[in-house]
């Protein structure tokens, strides 16, 4: 059963739709990436599943299991997310707990729960100006999963970050879809693949490639060979391209990568071919187009 879904949700500004008809299905116990390039429409998708702004059209229904405004089962973290820097990151997380209507005791009590979660317990005193951008990320993480909520909406949570503090944030991901249900925005592919089960592909305002992460590597990767040679390919790659076996190839100097319709025909002919090995093999490798062949292919 789904957690959220909407109907051909649309958001228009000045006419032009930023999001548009996007009917997606997000489930529930389980990470979601919405990935797409700069201005293909995921902040503005995810502040109307917030219900920061509202939809020009279009439905958004949250399972009928959690009763009354969907705002309380969702935690948010935005994109640019600011934080009072003369506060303690104990302090914040608690004045967000206490925003979010919890008591007292209860604010406190899931502060530190969640301070101990994101990895923050020691440096809960310290003022949040002195936080580095990953501590900072993971205190925003804090304050979105204070009140528990069902779903919890990470706005590129990663993308401001360094390695370190992308890596941080990428395993506290994975503690956390452990408890709660993820969706989360990115334009970085591997992000997707490494802490996602489901991925929907945005590009100018609509979805164009949606499924689970194994059923997309399935239908989308696909089998080829990594060949290396140590004179130039060229004139026997006009040759192959007229194989009835070979999907594309890719010559990069002398860096060959060829898609191909099925591997066994693709390497015995390969291996067969005496114009090959005059061309002095230095590498020969089968392998799988990864899905940022097709990332890069749909974002174009
Ligand atoms: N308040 C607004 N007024 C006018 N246009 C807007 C507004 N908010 C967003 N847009 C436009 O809507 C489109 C989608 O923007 P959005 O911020 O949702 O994209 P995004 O996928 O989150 O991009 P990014 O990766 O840069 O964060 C863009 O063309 C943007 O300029
Ligand atoms: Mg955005």
């Amino acid at each position: 059963m789904s957690l959220i879904e909407t109907a051909r949700l649309t958001k228009k500004y000045n006419g032009n739709a930023a999001v548009d008809t996007v009917s997606l299905s997000i489930r529930e116990g389980v990470c979601t990436a919405l990935l797409g390039p700069n201005g293909a429409g995921k902040t503005t998708t995810l502040n109307m599943l917030t219900g920061l702004i509202k939809p020009t059209e279009g439905e958004i229904d949250f399972n009928k299991n959690y009763a009354g405004d969907r705002r309380k089962h969702i935690g948010y973290l935005p994109q640019y997310p600011k934080f009072y820097g003369w506060m303690t990151g104990e302090e914040y997380v608690s004045f967000s707990a206490e925003l979010a209507g919890l008591s007292k005791k209860k604010a406190k009590e899931s502060t530190n729960k969640m301070l101990s979660l994101v990895g923050l317990e020691e440096d809960r005193r310290k003022k949040v100006s002195g936080y580095s951008g990953g501590m900072k990320q993971r205190l925003g993480i804090a304050q979105a999963l204070v009140h528990e909520p069902k779903l919890v909406i990470l706005d590129e949570p990663v993308s401001a970050l360094d390695p370190i503090g992308r890596r941080e944030i990428l395993e506290l991901m994975k503690t956390l879809k452990q408890h709660t249900s993820i969706l989360f925005s990115t334009h970085v592919l591997h992000d997707a693949e490494e802490v996602s089960d489901d991925i929907f592909i945005m590009k100018k305002g609509k979805i164009i490639i949606e499924g689970g992460l194994s059923e997309l590597q399935q239908k989308y990767q696909q089998p080829a060979f990594f060949i290396e040679t140590e004179k130039a390919m060229d004139n026997w790659l006009s040759s192959i391209n007229e194989k009835s076996w070979v999907r594309q190839s890719k010559l990069d100097k002398k860096k060959l990568t060829l898609t191909v319709e099925e591997v066994d025909t693709a390497r015995d002919a390969l291996l067969k071919d005496p114009m090959l090995h005059k061309l002095k093999l230095l590498k020969f490798e089968v392998a799988k187009t990864s899905l940022e062949d097709l990332f890069m292919k749909v974002m174009r």
